[in-house]
Parts: structure tokens; sequence; C-alpha cells
């Protein structure tokens, strides 16, 4: 590609290659994928969510595919932040790709006490602060359903996090996501990832009963993706293109084209989440497709594509 066309992003002053990440959970701690792809070439890596103790997540069946998707309830299963700092950290400390650490938790103690512990990590360039899980029962998106919580736990965890970029990621099952948003922004979100998964279910007609153990799953995939576009798009005019924070689009992201609309809905950059279990190196893929879009419309610089949206 021509040095004319420039696809790199500036997100929180992290100089990012391109604007392409992986989503967390799908993509575990970066080893996973190693052999489909090369994690370094990407834009940025988020990890599997990470809480303070390690968790077995929900009984199987955890995940069913639907017509446009699939709907998944891990349950947040992860190794804990223990062996994570034994175990994952090294693999992150050979990364050139900057990454991003997905934290949940129960409380809000819980989540400052995994920031703060891991915000004196030089090889982790900021975390995503998962307040919209669907599958937990406690903690999870009740903290990102309610705005009163949101700012708690987003000013909380920002004292936590030193000179890490805060992202805060966001649920679309909620009435008015721009309330959250801003709540998350004016308590010191540096940037906000959306969406998480849709609280969904599958039922088995012959036994009638829920096909997921757990009976709810989040709906992720292409069946998301126009509603996702849309709630980038009405977070970006209604809050943060006045606060000039970059917003981390997803949800069903499967080609360049998918990612180009997330683009000019307002979103800076985007993730690649569940599109990564039909084709593993799709991501890749995505950023070739980008730069030829570029180049095709003559953008030199990708953030004029940036809420570029026509009405
Ligand atoms: C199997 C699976 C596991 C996921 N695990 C997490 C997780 O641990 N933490 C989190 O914040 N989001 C998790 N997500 C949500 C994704 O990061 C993403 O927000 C969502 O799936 C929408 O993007 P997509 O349609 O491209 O998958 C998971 C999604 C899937 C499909």
């Amino acid at each position: 590609m021509s040095e004319q066309f420039d696809i790199s992003v500036d997100f929180v002053g992290l100089k990012l290659a391109n604007p392409v990440f992986t989503a967390s959970g799908t993509c575990g701690y970066a080893d996973e994928l190693a052999d489909f792809m090369d994690i370094n070439q990407l834009g940025g890596f988020i990890t599997k969510s990470i809480t303070a103790k390690p968790r077995k997540g929900h009984a199987t069946p955890r995940i069913v595919e639907t017509d446009a998707g699939m709907l998944n309830a891990i349950g947040l299963a992860n190794v804990g932040l223990d062996k994570f700092i034994e175990e994952k950290l090294p693999i992150i400390e050979k990364m050139t790709v900057p990454v991003f650490v997905n934290v949940a938790g129960e409380t809000v103690a819980e989540y400052a006490a995994v920031i703060e512990r891991l915000a004196k990590e030089s090889a982790i360039a900021g975390f995503e602060l998962n307040i919209s899980c669907p599958n937990v029962e406690r903690g999870g998106i009740t903290f990102g359903t309610d705005p009163a919580q949101v700012t708690e736990i987003t000013s909380a965890v920002k004292k936590a996090v030193g000179d890490k970029v805060l992202m805060v990621k966001l649920s679309p099952t909620v009435t008015d996501i721009s309330i959250i948003a801003r709540a998350a922004v004016e308590a010191g979100a540096d940037a906000l990832s959306m969406i998480n998964t849709f609280t969904a279910m599958v039922i088995d007609i012959e036994t009638r009963k829920p096909v997921l153990a757990n009976k709810t799953g989040g709906l992720s995939g292409p069946a998301i993706k126009p509603i996702a576009v849309y709630l980038v798009n009405k977070v970006y005019k209604e809050v943060t293109k006045n606060h000039r924070i970059p917003i981390l689009g997803m949800g069903g992201i499967r080609t360049a084209s998918d990612a180009i609309e997330f683009i000019i809905a307002g979103a800076s950059a985007i993730a690649v989440g569940t599109a990564s279990f039909i084709e593993p190196g799709c991501a890749i893929k995505i950023i070739e497709g980008i730069k030829k879009y570029c180049v095709r419309h003559n953008i030199s610089n990708i953030k004029e594509l940036v809420g570029s949206l026509t009405l």
C-alpha cells in the first residue's frame, strides 16, 4: 500500500497500526489463534475476561448456533488472576501489538483489585471493563445497566489504572445506551467498546427445554450487526463526538465492508468476534480490505471516515 493511505489509528495516545482488534473471549489469551494468523499484525488484541479467582464457567452445552450467529453462556470461565500472571503474561510480553486485558468481577472492589495488580505491567496497554456480560448471576450486566453503578465502578477503576487506557464495554440490553455511555465517559472512561451480546434463548421443541444449560445466553454474530451499527452511531452522535472519546465498535463484523460500516457510523476502531470461529484468520483479511477501500475512495487517512455518515 502506498504511504499516501494511512490506516493507523491514534487510540487514546496509543499508535495502532490499523483499526482492527479481536474481540474478548473469541481469541483466548493470544496463543490460541497463533496458528491461524500473525496476531502482531492486528491493531490491538483483547484478552478473554479475567476475574480475581479462577472460574469454571457454566455447565455444557454452553454454545449453540442460531440462524445468523450463535448464543454463548460460557459464564466467564477463566484461569484467574494468579495463573494469568504466571502463564499468560509471558506470552503477552512477547507480543508487539497493544494488548488490552478484559476484566470482569462480582464487586467493584474485585474489579479495582485486579486492575491495580495488572496496571504495573508494562506489557499491558490498557483494560476493557466488562460490565456487560449477560451470562453471570452476580456482577456482569447488572453493573452495566444502571448509570449510578456505571459511575461508581468506572471512577473506582479509573483510580487503579494509572497511565493505562480504560475502555468500558457497554451492553446493548438497556433502554437508552447513551445514558450508560455518558455515565462511563463522565466518570473517566478513555474509550468505549460496544457492543456486548444480547440476552437470548433457543428452545428444543422436543424436550421443551432451553438448549443451553444456563437457559439463556448472549447472541452474537451477523444477526446483531445492524443493531450494533445503529447503537454505535447513536452513542457517537449523542456522547462521544463532543467528548472526543473513541469507540471500539463490534457486533457481527465478518468482512471489511462490515468494518467500514461501523467506522462510518462513528467507531474509531473495530473488533472481530464470532467471525473468527468460522474463519480464524479473517481479522487480517479485514485489514487488507480496509486498505483497499481507502485506496479506492482516495481516503488518505482513515480518520476522515470516522463518523462520516451522510444523512
Ligand atoms: C464465545 C464467546 C465468548 C465471549 N466472551 C467474552 C468475554 O469473556 N468478555 C467479554 O467482554 N465479551 C465476551 N464476548 C463478547 C464479544 O467480545 C463481543 O462483544 C460480541 O460477541 C459481539 O461481537 P461479535 O458479534 O463479532 O462476536 C464473547 C463472545 C463469544 C461469542
